[in-house]
């Protein structure tokens, strides 16, 4: 069993697995997500606590999926039922991966939705919309995209239709392929942004802003959207790692491979803060605008300077990329499940996902529009798929992952699987892994749900 491949395919080196991963991790979370959570929770203070989480507990529970993805060399769902048969224990861990399934099925279809905010805003930024708008008028125009479910319809299908044709592709034509061409892309565009920002003369406070370290700043509620958003980032909780990882190399090491993606991650989000700041200062916007800081601000600030509809249009782009490739990775585990246990082509099984994903996403989209008094406990479609994935199913996928491979699978198969250099390492990641992740993962995950429900 060692040295299984998996049925559909196989990453052709490290480095595409690796940039395959990021390409997954990089995404809405990392552009639009972050900047904006980091504003509203103090700036430097977050940032320092977020970086804790993604070593603490977003590290080795990647490197956890990742064993489990590749040992078992499945979908997430076959590989937790083989994985845990090799352990000599009961088939029931597949639920794990059903609920994974289920979690990115959930997240597609409002992460669908602001993909298609996305390319609605490139389309905009190409043909001169955001043209010498002040921040009432970018308000407005946000406003007026989610009362309008026609235009958001458009966006949302071409979106799903987006991600389906790369399903349909399969891991080589398709997943790899996409990474290949989108990921360097990617780099390129956040570069130039970059240099962009470093040039508007206000990159010092950006900076400052990210980095600035204030005690009195961080407060415990911070812990918490850290901690949570460290899991969303890095894809972990619902086998999209997992799934990567059963196309990875037998002999590539997990623990660098994680290490690099992880810091890959890290480096998309500071970069983009980085990006994002110095025109919401240079503009003297709100760093703490909250979800509309991307779609309202920024074409302000855009709007404003010499180049601006260039560079908001390669902005744009570059989002809509990070998404594309963090979506594709939502509905590979589901995809890989039919096409193995039902023996479905990767065409049919892209569509079938693909129509469902688009039936749930006209739900999620209607929350700004014609369904937005439809309320489940209180919440919009949209917030409560948010709020369902995010608190709930993926916490828990997280927990139940780092007690899988902390307490049932064997030593031997965990050191084998990770051959890491020295045991000591090992011994670390082990008593991370049994102890320390899980223990996080249960308090966010109570705490979360109490001051939600409670307080
Ligand atoms: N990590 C991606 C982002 O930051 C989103 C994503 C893709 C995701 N796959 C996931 C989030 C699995 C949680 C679980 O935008």
């Amino acid at each position: 069993m060692q040295n299984k491949q998996s049925i559909h395919g196989a990453w052709a080196n490290r480095w595409i697995f690796i940039l395959a991963a990021t390409g997954s991790a990089v995404g809405l979370g990392n552009i639009w997500k972050f900047p904006y959570i980091a504003g509203e929770n103090g700036g430097g203070a977050f940032v320092l606590v977020y970086l804790f989480c993604i070593l603490l507990v977003g590290v080795p529970i990647m490197m956890a999926e990742v064993l489990v993805g590749r040992r078992g060399r499945q979908s997430p769902i076959n590989s937790m039922r083989e994985v845990a048969y090799e352990a000599g224990h009961h088939g029931r861990w597949a639920g794990v991966g059903w609920m994974g399934a289920l979690a990115g099925f959930f997240i597609f279809s409002f992460y669908s939705v602001v993909a298609g905010w996305v390319l609605y805003y490139i389309a905009g930024m190409g043909s001169g919309k955001f043209v010498d708008i002040g921040s009432e008028e970018a308000g407005q125009m946000f406003g007026a995209l989610l009362e309008d479910p026609e235009t958001l319809l458009i966006w949302h299908s071409l979106f799903v239709v987006l991600v389906m044709m790369v399903i349909a592709g399969g891991v080589n034509k398709g997943l790899e392929r996409a990474t290949r061409v989108l990921m360097p892309l990617l780099f390129v565009l956040l570069f130039v942004l970059l240099a962009y920002s470093i040039n508007s003369g206000y990159f010092a406070e950006g900076w400052d802003f990210l980095f600035h370290f204030e005690p009195e700043a961080l407060t415990w509620n911070a812990v918490l959207v850290a901690l949570g958003h460290a899991f969303f980032t890095l894809s972990l909780g619902m086998g999209s790692i997992m799934a990567y990882g059963s196309y990875m190399g037998k002999r590539d090491s997990i623990g660098g491979t994680v290490l690099a993606i992880a810091g890959l991650d890290t480096l998309v989000a500071l970069i983009a803060g980085l990006a994002i700041f110095p025109i919401v200062f240079g503009n003297q916007l709100d760093p703490g605008a909250g979800p509309g800081l991307m779609f309202i601000t920024l074409p302000v600030a855009f709007s404003q300077m010499a180049g601006g509809q260039v560079f908001g249009f390669l902005f744009f782009l570059m989002v809509g990329f990070a998404a594309w490739t963090s979506a594709i990775s939502l509905m590979e585990p589901g995809a890989a499940w039919l096409v193995e246990t039902l023996g479905l082509s990767r065409t049919k099984a892209s569509i079938l996902l693909g129509v469902l994903v688009w039936l749930l996403g006209l739900l999620a989209l209607g929350s700004f529009n014609v369904t937005s008094d439809f309320l489940i406990f209180g919440m919009t479609a949209f917030d409560f798929l948010d709020f369902l994935t995010a608190n709930i199913m993926l916490p828990l996928g997280g927990f139940f992952v780092a007690v899988f491979v902390g307490w049932y699978l064997t030593r031997e198969m965990s050191e084998d699987e990770l051959a890491l250099r020295s045991s000591l390492i090992y011994q670390l990641w082990r008593v991370v892994i049994r102890y320390v992740s899980p223990v996080a993962v249960a308090v966010i995950f109570a705490l979360n749900l109490y001051q939600k429900l409670v307080g």
